[in-house]
């Protein structure tokens, strides 16, 4: 309940929260914790800190433990009912906004703004409204409120509309699209996003592409930013914590599995290896990947049998026939690589598709090349993390259209990310770095990575609010 205690009291609010439920076969409720930089950051306010993080059921297991009164301290879940999440956060957020900020739709055919978009749209508002009135229940007098990405773009108008005393933050962890893009939402509705967005005291932004995309917006189709503040905070990798985990003892033993897969080359030398690491999303550009590395082997025949690509496609919104097919794709493509090029003894791509964190710390643990080639990505924490966790030094290949270009770019071998003969170049280059150009690299491209870790990334936004 709300607390009196206002100048400590800190809220956030986001779709999918730090907790998750399933029932078991005997019918009782297991709990999983997440990670990530929302949680550090949370941490960092400190226990005594008033903080309440709420987000909304996802799950039967979420909707349960609801029903049943079962949770966790400092977080509430919001039961919204299963068909108005899933036109929210399948229909609109996930189809139509993340397809906007990442400019991913194929033009000729979609978008199609038709009658079945404003019934979600509908749902969209209905879900956005529930937070903001758990928020304003939940708030103490002059409390901070900081609300997390395209899924809530209306929260911060409706909040303000029921409690101008807060102080109201949104952060976007996706890019924001430039006006031209934009404006392929219609009017009204892009009106309404750029409205609910503008009802928060202040704006942050993974780096200055974006913010200046969305000032750009403002200014275009709002008048203007009104009062309301824009600022990037850049999101950092987790140091302690990933060099930490990175050395315990499953991690090991992924290594020695991974090694195992990777094998030797015909000299009996360690196989070099481009890893890459991604949620299967759209925007990650998986395929080209694939398929400039087919590239690089008919370029540059003498790789044959001395590399292998590593690459794991974790599963990602799969209640979505576009990423369902996507990963199919993905998976197509690197078969049809391994039954062109493979022989007996060396398989060219290893893919796995089963999410295994450990396995992942492995794979950044020995990479000799990262392959981050997003078409369009908000930050990309994987281009942060690998050079933090590499054993030996990695050299980092990665887009100018990932947010992380912004800080990294300089380090790292930079690539067109549609350019799939540019990116085998690209990807020739870092695997002839030199041993000790390549671990000086690694040793710049941490330190950029680290500059803001979660938790100063999460206070520095509360107290810029
Ligand atoms: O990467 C952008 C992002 O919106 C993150 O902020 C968030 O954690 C994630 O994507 C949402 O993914 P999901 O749909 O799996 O909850």
């Amino acid at each position: 309940m709300a607390s009196t205690n206002s100048a400590a009291q800190v809220l956030v609010a986001s779709n999918r929260g730090p907790v998750s439920y399933d029932v078991r076969e005997d019918g009782s409720l297991h709990t999983k914790r997440g990670g990530g930089g929302l949680v550090s950051g949370l941490s960092a306010i400190g226990s005594d800190a008033d903080s309440l993080w709420v987000c909304s059921a996802l799950s039967e297991g979420d909707r349960e433990a609801v029903r049943r009164g079962v949770g966790e301290a400092g977080v509430r879940m919001l039961d919204i009912p299963a068909d108005v999440h899933a036109d929210a956060y399948n229909g609109v957020a996930n189809s139509v906004l993340w397809f906007i900020h990442h400019m991913l739709y194929q033009t000729p055919l979609e978008p199609v703004f038709d009658a079945e978009f404003r019934r979600q749209w509908a749902s969209y508002e209905t879900y956005n409204r529930a937070f903001a009135e758990a928020l304003a229940q939940e708030a103490a007098e002059g409390a901070a409120v900081v609300v997390q990405d395209y899924h809530l773009t209306l929260v911060p108008g409706m909040l303000r509309e029921l409690r101008p005393d807060l102080r109201i933050g949104h952060f976007s962890h996706t890019p924001w699209a430039p006006p031209e893009y934009f404006r392929m939402l219609p009017d009204d509705v892009a009106r309404q996003v750029l409205g609910g967005m503008l009802g928060a005291d202040r704006l942050g932004f993974l780096t200055h592409r974006w913010a200046d995309a969305f000032t750009a917006c403002a200014e275009q189709f709002a008048g203007g930013l009104g009062g309301t503040r824009v600022g990037v905070h850049g999101l950092g990798a987790d140091a302690d914590f990933l060099r930490e985990r990175a050395h315990e003892a499953d991690v090991d033993e992924r290594m020695a599995a991974l090694r195992e897969e990777i094998g030797t080359a015909p000299d009996g030398g360690a196989r070099r290896t481009i890893v890459r690491v991604d949620r299967t999303e759209l925007s990650k550009n998986i395929v080209r990947g694939l398929l400039a590395y087919r590239q690089l082997l008919d370029d540059h025949p003498e790789w044959r049998e001395r590399v292998v690509h590593v690459a794991f496609a974790y599963p990602s919104r799969q209640d979505l026939a576009v990423y369902r097919d996507y990963t199919a794709e993905v998976q197509r493509v690197a078969q049809e690589i391994n039954s062109e090029y493979g022989t007996p003894d060396w398989t060219p791509v290893v893919l796995h598709v089963k999410d295994d964190f450990a396995r992942s710390l492995a794979a950044y643990r020995l990479g000799d090349v990262a392959l981050v080639n997003p078409i369009r990505d908000g930050m990309n924490l994987v281009a942060k993390e690998v050079p933090v966790v590499s054993d030996e030094g990695c050299v980092l290949v990665l887009s100018r259209e990932a947010g992380a270009y912004e800080e990294l770019g300089e380090e790292a071998i930079t690539v067109n990310p549609y350019d799939v003969i540019g990116t085998a170049r690209a990807l020739n280059e870092a695997l002839s770095m030199p041993a000790g150009e390549r671990a000086e690299r690694t040793k710049r491209l941490a330190a950029a990575a680290t500059a803001l870790p979660p938790a100063q990334w999460f206070l520095d936004q509360l107290n810029a609010l």
